[in-house]
Parts: C-alpha cells; sequence; structure tokens
C-alpha cells in the first residue's frame, strides 16, 4: 500500500495513495479516506471539545482519522474498530506511528458495540447507519454520533429504499433534505426507546451527500416518553405548498384547507429541534481558538443553525416565487418584511434559497408578490 501523510486540525495520520483522476478518489485505494468529510469530522471534534466525554469508540475507523483526532485533539481515551484487515493494518500502523495510545480492535462493529460501553459512539458507515443503531444505541452510555450517506433513500428520492431501512415514509419534496435528517433522527429515537432510552439532539445537519447526527442519550422509560412526544408527521399537499405538522403515533387522513387535496403523509419522523442553541453557542465560542481545516464554512453554519427556527420544514422561496409568477426578491428582503409584518422568519442551512417562517401561505404570498 503507498501511503501519503495527511493533516487534519493538529493531526497527522496515513492513508493510502489515491487516483485523483477518477470520479470518486476515496474508491481508488484500499483503505476509505474522503478528504471531503473534514468538515464532517472537524464539526464533531469541536463538539466533543465542549462535551468532554471520558472514552470514544470509532465504530467504523477506516484509516482512523475520527479516532487519531479524538485521542490527539480532544484528549479522550479512544478506541477505533474497524472489519476490514488492511484496514487494521494501517491503524495498527497508525497507531505505533502517530499516536500510540489508542486501542485497535479488529472485530465486527456489532460485536464491539454489543459487549462492550463507551461514553461515546461514532456510527460512520459506508451508506445507512440504520443496520448499526440498535447495538449503538445500547453501547453509547451518553453520546451517540451517525453519519448516513444514503441520502437518496432518506430523502425520498429512492422511496422503497428508504420504507426499508428507516420504517419511515421519507417526501421527495423542496425539503427533502429535512425530511432526510428529520426520518434519521426518528429512526434513531425508536431503536434507543425500546431499551427505555430517549435522545436530545445537540447538533444535527445535512449538507452536500450527507446527514451528520450527534445525540445525547437519556435514561429511563420517563425521558423516552418524552422523547417520543416529538415524533410523528408532516403532512404535504400535492398539489399546492401548503403542509403541516402532527405530533402522533399514527397519522390522521387529513385535507389541505387551501385546495381540499388529500395531504400526503411523511414519518414517523422527528418533529422537535434537531440541534441545541446552547451547544451551538458553546461551539461558536471556542470556534476562533481551535485549529480546524474547514473553520470558515464551519463558522457559516453555526450562525445559520443558530438562527433558524425550529419548525420542522422550509419553503424554497424560487419555487414559491415560480408559482406565484413573480419574480423573487433578495432572500434577505423577504426574511425582512415577514418579521416587519410581525412574523418569525430566518434562511435555513439546508439551501441557499431556504425559508423558515411561522406567517400562513397567504401572508407569504401578499410579501412576495409586494413590489
Ligand atoms: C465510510 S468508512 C469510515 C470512514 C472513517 N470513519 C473516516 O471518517 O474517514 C466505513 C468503514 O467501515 C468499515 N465497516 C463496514 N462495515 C463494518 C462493520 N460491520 N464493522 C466494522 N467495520 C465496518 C469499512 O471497512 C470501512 O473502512
Ligand atoms: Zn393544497
Amino acid at each position: 500500500m503507498d501511503l501519503v501523510e495527511v493533516t487534519e486540525g493538529t493531526t497527522k495520520f496515513l492513508v493510502p495513495k489515491q487516483d485523483n483522476t477518477e470520479k470518486f478518489p476515496p474508491g481508488t485505494a484500499p483503505v476509505f479516506f474522503n478528504r471531503r468529510m473534514e468538515i464532517n469530522r472537524d464539526i464533531t471534534v469541536l463538539l466533543m471539545k465542549c462535551l468532554s466525554p471520558s472514552t470514544y469508540l470509532d465504530a467504523m475507523g477506516a484509516t482512523g482519522v475520527r479516532g487519531f483526532r479524538a485521542a490527539h485533539e480532544c484528549g479522550i481515551e479512544t478506541t477505533i474498530n474497524e472489519k476490514d484487515s488492511d484496514a487494521v493494518a494501517l491503524l495498527e500502523y497508525n497507531s505505533e506511528t502517530y499516536c500510540r495510545n489508542i486501542e485497535v480492535v479488529h472485530s465486527d462493529a456489532k460485536v464491539i458495540m454489543n459487549e462492550r460501553r463507551f461514553d461515546a459512539v461514532d456510527v460512520d458507515p459506508f451508506g445507512s447507519p440504520a443496520p448499526f443503531l440498535d447495538s449503538a444505541s445500547g453501547c453509547a452510555k451518553r453520546f451517540l454520533f451517525a453519519t448516513a450517506t444514503d441520502t437518496a433513500p432518506l430523502c425520498g428520492a429512492h422511496l422503497k429504499a428508504g420504507i426499508r431501512r428507516y420504517a419511515a415514509r421519507p417526501l421527495n419534496t423542496d425539503y427533502h433534505s429535512e425530511v432526510g435528517l428529520r426520518i434519521l433522527l426518528g429512526y434513531a429515537l425508536r431503536e434507543a426507546a425500546k431499551y427505555d432510552r430517549g435522545i436530545e439532539p445537540l447538533f444535527s445537519f445535512a449538507r452536500e451527500h450527507f446527514v451528520r447526527i450527534h445525540l445525547k442519550m437519556t435514561n429511563g422509560a420517563g425521558r423516552a416518553d418524552k422523547a417520543l412526544e416529538n415524533l410523528g408527521y408532516i403532512h404535504q399537499c400535492p398539489k399546492c405548498p401548503y403542509r403541516e405538522e402532527e405530533k402522533a403515533v399514527l397519522p390522521e387522513r387529513r385535507t389541505c384547507p387551501d385546495c381540499g387535496a388529500r395531504l400526503t403523509p411523511a414519518g414517523p419522523l422527528w418533529l422537535g429541534a434537531v440541534s441545541d442553541t446552547g451547544i451551538i453557542r458553546q461551539m461558536t465560542e471556542i470556534l476562533p481558538e481551535t485549529e480546524l481545516g474547514s473553520k470558515n464554512q464551519i463558522e457559516k453554519l453555526l450562525n445559520t443553525c443558530m438562527n433558524e427556527l425550529p419548525s420542522s420544514t422550509f419553503y424554497d422561496y424560487h419555487r414559491l416565487a415560480k408559482t406565484w409568477r413573480v419574480s423573487p426578491k433578495a432572500i434577505d428582503t423577504v426574511i425582512e418584511e415577514l418579521i416587519n409584518s410581525g412574523w418569525k422568519a430566518s434562511r435555513v442551512h439546508y439551501a441557499g434559497t431556504g425559508i423558515k417562517t411561522d406567517a400562513p401561505l397567504k401572508e407569504i404570498k401578499e410579501i412576495l408578490c409586494r413590489r
């Protein structure tokens, strides 16, 4: 294996050489490493500095970058697990070369997660984390982190795969990325709740082709029941932009008050806040003194997430303008006009043209059409 040294944050490690002429360079090397996921890892490092976990399991290590960074940049006692023997050989070499105080385990992630417990557990597979969230929700004492890269099933583009993996109905709509994030959160909660545990989202986001969730795990039937109060459905009109939320175990049949069409339910999914504003504030505070490659993008993301309204859907205001046959004004003007009219309104981190607001559609229309 030809190796090259990479630095992320303040951590050095070796990764196999990739063929950068290929469309997806990580697919050309014997052990997986995706440079474009640096922001995903940077955010977890930043968050862990705020949470101070005592032990961390990187359940699917590959090169071990997450685990090495947790140990080196956050000072956490770290275990890196991997089932592939080439990856384990590289993990051991990386550990000997750069970071000797790491435990490397050659096992299936489900096996180690069923046998042992860690303060924080990170599940970062290829595609969907769904098959691992059962064992992970028992293994994680305080914190559970997971990445999903199966955005097509999560967001409704591959409907049947989404239903199979997440036992939920996604919806391919303007706000599909938010539906995907909320379906994953809802699924993680249902996996935890059967063990009388609940979840509290600390920082969750969707970006490019992945969804990342960071959860605090809570204990006891009461807390699980409390968390389950956030589970429910989004009812979307198939004919117009109208949508509404319903917190419930089973969805009702509902009709669009604007056009009379039968609404389509998506879910079950998480309807509560996807992040904790106190945590975002802490992350923002320590960001300037933290050495991270994607600092500027993180600053922007944290700022947007801090101000993003907690409602479960957003409007693509370009799409609304097209529906109402008007040319769109600047997004900040629309938000300002909504706020000046007494409504709440914000941008969203999911899309540059997304707006969240508690204003009813007829008010949004009035503002978008006002010249
Ligand atoms: C997406 S990569 C992990 C990337 C890494 N965490 C990073 O940030 O660069 C997924 C890794 O999980 C490993 N893997 C897949 N299924 C596994 C399982 N059941 N148990 C342990 N490792 C597994 C694969 O061999 C692969 O190295
Ligand atoms: Zn309608």
